[in-house]
């Protein structure tokens, strides 16, 4: 699809008339292909998460009223969100610059690719598209309290910005608001974006040997490094999403500090003190796209 930069006038009162990177979804422009992609994409991963996403998600995609059918109109999932979380989704064209994505969280609004993959990208896509970033993120933005911690992490964002601390907090995001996942009454579920927005690793995070298993420790996380180009080498295992929004509430200036004077551990590494949920086997931690 063309790249457009169309800045779009908010209804916000309280956020500048024109918001910088935010552009019109545009709906009308989506192709038969572009609804195409959704509909393959939606009825795989519908099919594949009962019993393996967790509840807080599986409420938020029927709170969406998310279907096969066509591409999700951003304005819609707008009115649901509002009444539930006072969240809404905001069209950008992708990535942001870390500040400005920061900025955004804090006043909770959550930028969504308005793109969609072409067809031969089904399996793999190298940067986040509409299908991770809404079918990824949005149901989970329906729920109160981990929408509450992704505003308090945008807050933390530009905190930790100016304190040269953003390495700490991206871990935060990936190995919970991208590749958590979560211990329940049922056994391990999934609540992580880029899980759940892909077939292979919805199997592999769950069901794989090779991955460590790691029970939440705040300060361990942000301490590990992180892979993009294989599936997790270690995932970190919340037990509620109060636990999570709890341990991160603390200010982090003197976590980062200790942070900066200690060397990074590995992505699959095990480290003294660790509650093992898990211990893998590393063989066959996995390229991404080799499903
Ligand atoms: N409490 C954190 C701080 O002082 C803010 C934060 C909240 C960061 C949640 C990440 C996640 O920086
Ligand atoms: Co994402």
């Amino acid at each position: 699809m063309s790249k457009r930069i169309k800045y779009l006038q908010t209804d916000r009162g309280d956020l500048p008339m024109y918001a910088e990177g935010i552009v019109e979804q545009d709906w009308d422009s989506y192709t038969e292909a572009d609804h195409a992609v959704w509909k393959q994409l939606f009825e795989r991963q519908s099919a594949l998460l009962p019993g393996r996403a967790c509840d807080e998600f599986m409420t938020g995609l029927e709170d969406l009223k998310l279907g096969p059918d066509q591409i999700p109109k951003f304005s819609e999932a707008n009115k649901v969100l509002r009444a539930k979380t006072g969240w809404e989704l905001v069209a950008v064209e992708g990535l942001l610059p870390d500040l400005r994505f920061f900025e955004l969280l804090s006043a909770k609004q959550f930028p969504v690719t308005w793109w969609i993959r072409e067809p031969e990208q089904i399996d793999y896509i190298s940067e986040p598209d509409l299908f991770h970033d809404f079918f990824g993120h949005v149901p989970l933005l329906a729920n109160p309290v981990f929408g509450d911690y992704l505003q308090a992490y945008g807050a933390g964002g530009v905190k930790a910005a100016g304190l040269d601390a953003l390495s700490f907090l991206a871990r935060l995001y990936w190995y919970t608001v991208e590749f958590g996942l979560i211990q329940t009454e049922q056994g391990l579920r999934i609540y992580g974006a880029g899980i759940v927005s892909s077939k292979g690793e919805s199997l592999y995070s769950l069901e794989s040997a090779a991955p460590n298993r790691i029970g939440f420790d705040l300060q361990r996380l942000m301490r590990t490094r992180y892979r993009i180009d294989t599936y997790q080498q270690s995932y970190f295992v919340i037990d509620s999403f109060k636990q999570l929004f709890d341990a991160t509430e603390p200010d982090f200036t003197g976590y980062y500090a200790a942070l900066q004077a200690q060397t990074p551990l590995a992505a699959g590494e095990i480290a003294p003190g660790d509650t093992i949920v898990q211990r893998g086997s590393g063989e066959g931690w996995v390229l991404v796209g080799d499903v």
